[in-house]
């Protein structure tokens, strides 16, 4: 059913011959979801513990990995120490930040570095969270309901102490892109991808494909976990072109117009260059279905109207592919 909704679809675009203007299907892998699973749970159950990390001298059991208002701390001398919001949040609504954006701000592919943003955009995103303007394409995932949960409970000296903190900190990248055209067969785990290398490759096409190199490591939390993003060949080199004529040599005239040198962050038009390739597309989509509102959005809805899913997965190929 879905499949013949979406070749009516492809057909529709065909014909009218307007497939820039129009919005195509959700790409729904840069939106991963375990639909087994409830809210808040995290996948694959570990064992008991007590586990350790490479490189890191704390031991910690599972039910402290998994506390959402006391999450570990693998590598404290990254970081300066946390305001209470960010190391423990405030219970029962707000979570606590360093859960899933981790102590150093880096965050995961499956929710948002925090790292460097700068204190006016940062407060302006929680406020768009809060009163519900900004919002995912995929409402359902566990991370993006916890957030909006967060949000909503928060108070206005705890935006402030968590903007402090995580705009100090240095945003690093810890995804490796890889041009490919095969991939190894993989499944989806809690929000992303794992990949299992000894079940065979399949063709990519025109998607990309995100996860952590060593799965235990990502179910640990460490902050140094690395990542992989799989994207179709031809991606960087045409996310480069894109990012530098965007839209068609029309104005405004590229991203780093208004993301800065090395797309690397300006005033308070935030960093691109080295975040997650999937996170990047989730923002862009949501950009152009009109779900991430507040902020600055209009000037980025203005950006995406023409963009493809195919704009969107070169752009985001490139970006990740830059240091921040
Ligand atoms: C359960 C996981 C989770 C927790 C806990 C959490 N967040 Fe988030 N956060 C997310 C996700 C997921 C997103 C991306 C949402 C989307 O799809 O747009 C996000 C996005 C953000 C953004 C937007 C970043 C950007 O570049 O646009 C800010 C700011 C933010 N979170 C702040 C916080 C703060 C402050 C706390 C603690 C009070 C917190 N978050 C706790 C999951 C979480
Ligand atoms: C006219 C200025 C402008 C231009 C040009 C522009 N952006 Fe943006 N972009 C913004 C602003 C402002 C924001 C923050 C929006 C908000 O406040 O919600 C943003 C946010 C984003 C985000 C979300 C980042 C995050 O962490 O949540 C992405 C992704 C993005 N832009 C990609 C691009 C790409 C790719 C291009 C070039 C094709 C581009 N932008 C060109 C102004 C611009």
């Amino acid at each position: 059913m879905i499949r013949s909704l979406r070749s009516l679809f492809v057909l529709t675009l065909l014909l009218t011959g307007c497939k820039k203007s129009v919005l195509e299907p959700v790409p729904e892998w840069a939106y991963p979801t375990n639909p087994t699973l409830p809210p808040g749970q995290t996948p694959p159950p570990l064992s008991p513990g007590p586990f350790q990390v490479a490189g890191s001298t704390r031991s910690y059991m599972r039910a402290e990995i998994t506390n959402l208002f006391a999450p570990p701390d693998w590598r404290p001398d990254d970081h300066p120490a946390m305001p209470e919001v960010v190391a423990h949040g405030r219970k029962p609504e707000v979570r606590a930040c360093g859960y899933c954006h981790l102590p150093t701000g880096n965050g995961r592919p499956e929710n948002a570095r925090l790292a460097g943003l700068r204190v006016p955009y940062f407060v302006a995103q929680m406020n768009a969270f809060r009163d519900g303007s900004r919002k995912s394409h995929v409402a359902g995932r566990a991370p993006t309901i916890n957030m909006g949960l967060t949000a909503k409970a928060i108070q206005d000296a705890e935006i402030m102490d968590a903007a402090q903190y995580f705009a100090q900190l240095t945003p690093r990248s810890f995804v490796r892109v890889v041009e490919t055209s095969t991939v190894p067969k993989s499944t989806i785990a809690g929000w992303l991808f794992k990949f299992d290398k000894q079940a065979g490759t399949e063709p990519l096409g025109q998607r990309i494909l995100e996860g952590p190199e060593d799965f235990e490591q990502f179910e640990l939390r460490d902050p140094s976990t690395p990542y992989i993003a799989y994207v179709p060949e031809g991606s960087l080199a045409l996310g480069k072109r894109l990012a530098e004529t965007w839209p068609n040599g029309s104005e405004p005239p590229s991203c780093a117009t208004c993301h800065g040198p090395g797309y690397k962050g300006k005033d308070d038009v935030p960093s691109l260059a080295g975040l997650s390739p999937t996170a990047i597309v989730r923002q862009l989509y949501d950009f152009k279905t009109g779900v991430r509102n507040g902020g600055k959005s209009a000037d980025m809805k203005e950006i995406v109207k023409n963009m493809t899913n195919a704009d969107m997965v070169a752009l985001a190929a490139y970006m990740g592919s830059l240091q921040p």
